[in-house]
C-alpha cells in the first residue's frame, strides 16, 4: 500500500499557528491572522480572482484555494456572482471543519497541500492568498525552499494559472517573524523556472505583492 507522505515540517508550524488564531477569532479577518482590518482581506480577495477569467464566464471554471482558511473567498466569488468549481483546502483542521459546515457548494480538503496526493486532479486556477507571509521561527533558508516547493506544486497541477501573494523587501522595517521576497529576485525566478507569462501587481500598498503566472 501506497504510504501517505508527512506534514512539511513548516505546515506543522503554520498548522498549529492558524489553528490558535481561528481559535480565538473565529471565521474573520483576524482568525486567519489577516488583522482586524478587514478591507484588507477583501483587497486579497479581489487580487485572487483577478486570475479568473471573468465575468461570470459561460463555462465554469475549476479554482483550487491553497491555504483557503475558513473559505472565505469560496463566498466572496459567490457574492460577486463568479461562478467557480471551487476546491479549498487547508492544514488547520477547525477552519476546514468549519467551512465543510459553512460553506455551500464547494469542496474542502483537510491537508498539508505539500504533502497531499491530488491523484492527477488539475486545475484551471491555483492561488494562496497568504501562505508565504509567516515565516515564525523558520529560517530564511528553510522558508525559500518551502515557498519554490509550494510554487511549483501549484504551477503543475494548474491548467491556465497561479495567483500567490508575498512580502515585498520593499519595506518600512523586517520583523523577524515574516517572510519577505525581493519582487524583482522572484520575478526572475519565475520567468525562468516556470513561464514568461508572469504579472506582477506591486501597487496596493499592503507591504506585499501578488504574482500571476500563466501557461
Ligand atoms: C493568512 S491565512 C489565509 C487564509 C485564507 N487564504 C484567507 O485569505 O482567508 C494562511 C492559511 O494557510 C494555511 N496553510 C499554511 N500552510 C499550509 C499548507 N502547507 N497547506 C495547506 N494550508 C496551509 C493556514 O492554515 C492558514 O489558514
Amino acid at each position: 500500500m501506497k504510504q501517505k507522505p508527512s506534514i512539511n515540517p513548516i505546515s506543522s508550524i503554520l498548522k498549529n499557528h492558524y489553528e490558535k488564531s481561528f481559535e480565538k477569532f473565529g471565521p474573520s479577518s483576524a482568525g486567519v491572522d489577516w488583522g482586524q482590518d478587514k478591507t484588507r482581506m477583501l483587497i486579497r480577495y479581489n487580487n485572487m480572482l483577478d486570475l479568473v477569467e471573468k465575468p461570470q464566464a459561460r463555462k465554469k471554471q475549476s479554482l483550487l484555494d491553497v491555504g483557503c482558511g475558513f473559505g472565505g473567498l469560496a463566498a466572496y466569488a459567490r457574492q460577486k456572482d463568479i461562478a467557480l468549481n471551487y476546491t479549498g483546502i487547508d492544514v488547520a483542521t477547525n477552519m476546514i471543519r468549519w467551512a465543510k459546515k459553512n460553506i455551500k457548494q464547494s469542496k474542502f480538503i483537510e491537508d498539508d497541500f505539500l504533502a497531499h496526493d491530488f491523484s492527477g486532479a488539475t486545475y484551471d486556477y491555483i492561488i494562496c492568498n497568504g501562505i508565504l507571509t509567516q515565516k515564525l521561527d523558520c529560517s530564511l533558508r528553510e522558508m525559500d525552499v518551502f515557498a519554490k516547493a509550494l510554487i511549483h506544486k501549484m504551477y503543475s497541477l494548474c491548467k491556465k494559472g497561479i495567483a500567490f501573494n508575498i512580502m515585498t523587501t520593499y519595506v518600512n522595517f523586517f520583523a523577524p517573524n515574516l517572510y519577505y521576497k525581493h519582487p524583482a529576485e522572484l520575478l526572475s525566478y519565475c520567468l525562468s523556472e516556470l513561464s514568461t507569462k508572469v504579472k506582477i501587481d506591486h501597487a496596493y500598498g499592503l507591504y506585499e505583492f501578488t504574482v500571476y503566472v500563466y501557461r
